[in-house]
């Protein structure tokens, strides 16, 4: 009820001519529909192939995001929201996309059931990685598990981290900084703009970042 409710709401932000970029997971999955029943010119790009053949049967336009260098607007789902804003992605494996598209935006949106405010993130933190070096990988990165899933459509691995996240800033730096980690799921809260909260009887609120 609460993703539902917050994906209709993020449908309504969305505005004639926009080009929109549009996130992955079982939240967006009630966006979708909820934008293709406002029958709006929109050029959307996809963040994985399941919301891509998804948006596609409802009739959105969806494209290759090859051609265009900026997006309006981006509306994602995430698995944790931090007070300040950080957000932990990539439950779906499709972090290195999202974060692509999210950054593209010049609002990026988020939709969220209220059980995913924390008051601090915690493992597991989504990772890809490269096959090549990938057990020298794993060995730098300490406490990581790989999923036992198909590769990204990027051709990386899918693999959680399990540490103590503390500090997120810090944490996103080391990640970063691992030779062979393509993208981990720690979204700053400068990427943010807003995040919509449903709640278990459908309301919603929003807040600003
Ligand atoms: C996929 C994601 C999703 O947005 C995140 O996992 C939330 O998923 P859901 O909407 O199914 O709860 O980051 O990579």
């Amino acid at each position: 009820m609460g993703k539902r409710a917050a994906a209709e709401a993020a449908a309504l932000l969305v505005e004639d001519g926009m080009r929109v970029g549009l996130g992955t997971g079982t939240t967006v999955a009630h966006l979708l529909p909820a934008l293709a029943a406002r029958h709006l010119s929109i050029r959307c790009v996809a963040t994985s192939p399941e919301t891509e053949s998804r948006a596609r049967a409802l009739g959105l336009e969806v494209e290759a995001f090859s051609a265009l260098e900026r997006l309006d607007m981006a509306i994602d789902g995430a698995d944790q929201v931090d007070p300040a804003g950080w957000l932990v992605k990539g439950g779906g494996g499709a972090h290195t996309r999202e974060k692509i598209v999210a950054a593209a935006a010049d609002r990026f949106v988020v939709i969220v059931s209220e059980e995913k405010l924390v008051e601090a993130l915690s493992a597991p933190i989504p990772v890809e990685l490269l096959s090549f070096g990938l057990r020298a990988t794993l060995r730098h990165l300490g406490d990581a598990r790989l999923r036992q899933r198909p590769l990204s459509p990027d051709g990386g691995l899918i693999a959680d981290w399990h540490g103590e996240v503390g500090d997120p800033a810090a944490l996103a730096g080391r990640l970063s900084a691992v030779p062979g980690v393509v993208d981990h799921g720690l979204f700053p809260p400068g990427m943010v703009e807003t995040v919509i909260v449903g709640d278990g009887d459908g309301a919603t609120r929003k807040v600003k970042f």
